[in-house]
């Protein structure tokens, strides 16, 4: 059973809009509206516990996962959300050993958790043209300690991909259909292209130029996730769901 250092993440959870993430090293004494919760106290712990404010407030003490924490990040531009995340790490079939390109980092939540899969063994390759967003991705990513696992580049991906045989690559910027010949050169056979867009015409236009730069099995999805409020007798749909996010695109290099 791991017991919680100084060093570890910790999610402070209450609720769903009230939840901290800390490390005891860096937060001794968590202030918060419901009190000081005394993280110090809580090293040597098993997660799971809970602990008082000194207000007198329960609060949980969990360990956070991937999700949790790349939801804290600081950000500075449009994410890419979990539903949307968690299947792309999937069809990618990002593993430890993978080899990754992405643009653009952006505030880094694709990159994390790209690199999360993709630790000890493999890496991820992250190219940005503003060099103060990937400031902020950076930084979000040193704090988790998978900077390590990650190459990042300030350059305009459209100059030219630099590594070689990769097993995928995710496209998150506006015109992701010019890059499909670079991704293309960049991929090893077989490898996975897959690219976010928030509009269907920016979608016809990227599966239009992947068939004709022979991606195959060229796929485009919408994930919609509803929350269930799960009670007793009185199940029901949430009555807020986010609409809409993007459209994730898939294909495969053929040689
Ligand atoms: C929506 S953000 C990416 C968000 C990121 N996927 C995340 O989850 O945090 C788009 C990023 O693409 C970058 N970008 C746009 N065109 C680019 C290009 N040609 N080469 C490299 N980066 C580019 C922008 O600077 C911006 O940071």
């Amino acid at each position: 059973m791991e017991r919680i250092k100084e060093d570890s993440f910790i999610l402070v959870y209450r609720d769903r809009r009230r939840r901290w993430i800390v490390r005891p090293a860096d937060t001794p004494r968590l202030h918060t509206h419901l009190g000081i919760l005394d993280c110090k106290e809580l090293v040597g712990k098993e997660f799971g516990t809970s602990a008082k404010t000194t207000l007198g407030d329960e609060l949980l003490i969990l360990r956070p996962t991937i999700e949790d924490m790349v939801m804290k990040f600081s950000r500075r531009t449009q994410v890419v959300y979990p539903k949307d995340l968690a299947m792309i790490l999937l069809k990618c079939g990002i593993h430890s050993g993978s080899r990754v390109f992405e643009a653009g980092t952006g505030s880094g939540s694709a990159t994390a958790s790209m690199a999360y899969m993709a630790m000890p063994n493999g890496h991820v390759y992250s190219y940005d043209k503003n060099e103060s967003f990937q400031a902020v991705a950076k930084k979000n990513l040193d704090r988790l300690g998978l900077s390590q696992f990650v190459t990042f580049k300030l350059k305009d991906a459209k100059e030219g991909i630099d590594e070689r045989d990769l097993t995928a690559a995710l496209l998150d910027l506006g015109d992701p259909w010019e890059l499909v010949p670079n991704v293309r050169d960049c991929l090893e056979p077989s490898g996975m292209l897959a690219a976010v867009t928030p509009t269907t015409n920016q979608a016809e236009r990227l599966v239009e130029e992947m068939k004709s730069r022979s991606f195959v099995m060229v796929e485009t999805i919408e994930i919609l996730m509803r929350n269930i409020e799960a009670r007793a007798g009185m199940t029901r749909p949430a009555n807020i769901m986010v609409g809409h996010t993007v459209y994730v695109t898939f294909g495969r290099k053929a040689v």
